[in-house]
């Protein structure tokens, strides 16, 4: 099979078909497929090793989005969610963006940022640069903590600090960078930041209080972006929609929060997919985008010379691929099995792909047809479920009940039945 992601109409197949297409696109044994479809759930013994008072485990739908090209490769995008039209609007973006290459990433060393806060100094200027005179010592000590970490291109790298002014006076605020590879590296700079505090704590005379790393990943950027030919989205005034829409979430941050929540929708979903941890990479995208002290967009939308759309996304993505949930949960190993990915950034990338991919295909829909048509054919298709509709008949009911736009359960049933007394299944 050739290794495409552009499946012509992958979204009617039945899911076993999709699930064989997956498995042979990621080439995925059949212990990994069968983790993919979380039939039966994960075995009780790995909830119980993962957190305290474990009862069970908890399962979201799992979908793939098709059509996605970056940097020249075809992926198949695992994505966890709970939102109807998340999935095939990430596709639908994915598939309108091939005519001009796809995505194109970038993205920073996997540094992240741990904070040592340092109290109780009366001259902080003078005990931040004495700090700094000690920078090579602070990095070597924390170096001590993880060889492993060495071992592998990475440790600490920096150090930067800062005075601070709160309600109790002056804080000199220290960061040690570290360059974390492959992980998450919550642990590695949680563990280094302790170990350099007594230290730091002794050049500056104050009292260290907090040892923890910042969600503000500000070192650890993923970039992407993509052009949307005119042609390919519906013409020049869908491209000017696209670029007001984005101008509204600018000088708006009443809207902008939504315009972030969308991206988030498709970052969020691949980032739970892959067992990372979400609430670190919300916390890094809504402090970056309020990095400049008023809350901005995480992308922009631009129009080209030629009148094309062009996108771009940055944010902090403190993704990683070795231990936690990535390494023990054969659901999201399976997901990066399928992804391909060989490094941590290059995950963060993709991650962030979609999540412009994401955005784009929203503020298209809200500069155009509005948003509510695509979701009340998946809204729909659930009302019709849940009368007992049966399956044969799902599609005829929910274009009926869409296209009257009566999406009820009582609408619902009443077609079904209709449909049923016409056909004579009763
Ligand atoms: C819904 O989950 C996300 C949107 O509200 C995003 C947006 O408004 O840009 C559609």
């Amino acid at each position: 099979m050739e290794r495409t992601s552009r499946i012509e109409g992958f979204y009617k197949l039945p899911m076993a078909e999709r699930l064989k297409i997956v498995k042979e696109f990621g080439g995925l044994s059949d212990d990994e497929a069968l983790a993919l479809a979380g039939f039966g759930g994960i075995d009780p013994a790995i909830p119980d090793r993962m957190v305290e008072n474990a009862v069970g485990s908890f399962q979201l739908p799992l979908g793939v989005a098709t059509n996605f090209v970056i940097n020249g490769k075809d992926y198949l995008i695992p994505m966890a969610i709970e939102e109807p039209s998340v999935v095939a609007a990430a596709s639908n973006a994915a598939r309108m963006a091939r005519d001009r290459g796809g995505f194109y990433t970038s993205s920073t060393a996997p540094v992240m940022i741990g904070q040592v806060q340092v109290t109780s100094v009366k001259d902080p200027s003078r005990v931040k640069h004495m700090i700094l005179e000690r920078k090579q010592e602070i990095i070597d000590l924390a170096n001590k903590q993880d060889p492993m970490l060495l071992k592998v291109g990475g440790g600490a790298l920096d150090l930067e600090a800062r005075v601070i002014h709160t309600l109790h006076g002056p804080n000199v605020i220290v960061h040690l960078l570290v360059d974390v590879r492959d992980a998450m590296g919550a642990n590695a700079v949680n563990t280094m930041a302790e170990a350099v505090s007594p230290l730091i704590e002794d050049i500056s005379g104050g009292k260290v209080r907090l040892r923890i790393l910042s969600n503000l990943a500000s070192h650890r950027l993923a970039r992407a972006r993509a052009v949307w030919s005119k042609e390919s989205i519906g013409g020049e005034d869908v491209v000017d929609g696209v670029v007001e829409a984005y101008l509204f979430a600018e000088a708006d941050p009443y809207r902008c929060a939504t315009h972030n929540k969308g991206i988030m929708n498709g970052i969020d979903a691949v980032v739970i997919a892959t067992g990372n941890d979400w609430r670190a990479i919300e916390a890094g995208a809504h402090s970056y985008a309020s990095r400049t002290g008023s809350y901005k967009p995480l992308t922009t939308f631009e129009k080209t010379h030629e009148g094309d759309l062009v996108g771009t996304i940055e944010l902090p993505m403190a993704m990683g691929l070795v231990g936690g949930a990535t390494k023990v949960h054969p659901t999201a190993r399976a997901c990066i099995k399928l992804l391909g990915v060989k490094s941590a950034p290059e995950l963060a990338e993709i991650s962030v792909a979609v999540g412009l991919a994401q955005n784009f295909a929203a503020l298209r829909a809200l500069a155009t047809v509005g948003i509510q048509k695509g979701h009340m054919t998946l809204h729909a298709k659930n009302i019709v479920a849940s009368v007992g509709c049966p399956p044969e008949l799902v599609d005829e009911v929910v274009s009926i009940i869409v296209a009257e736009r009566k999406i009820r359960m009582d609408r619902a049933q009443e077609v079904v039945e209709e449909l049923r007394r016409k056909k004579g299944m009763v």
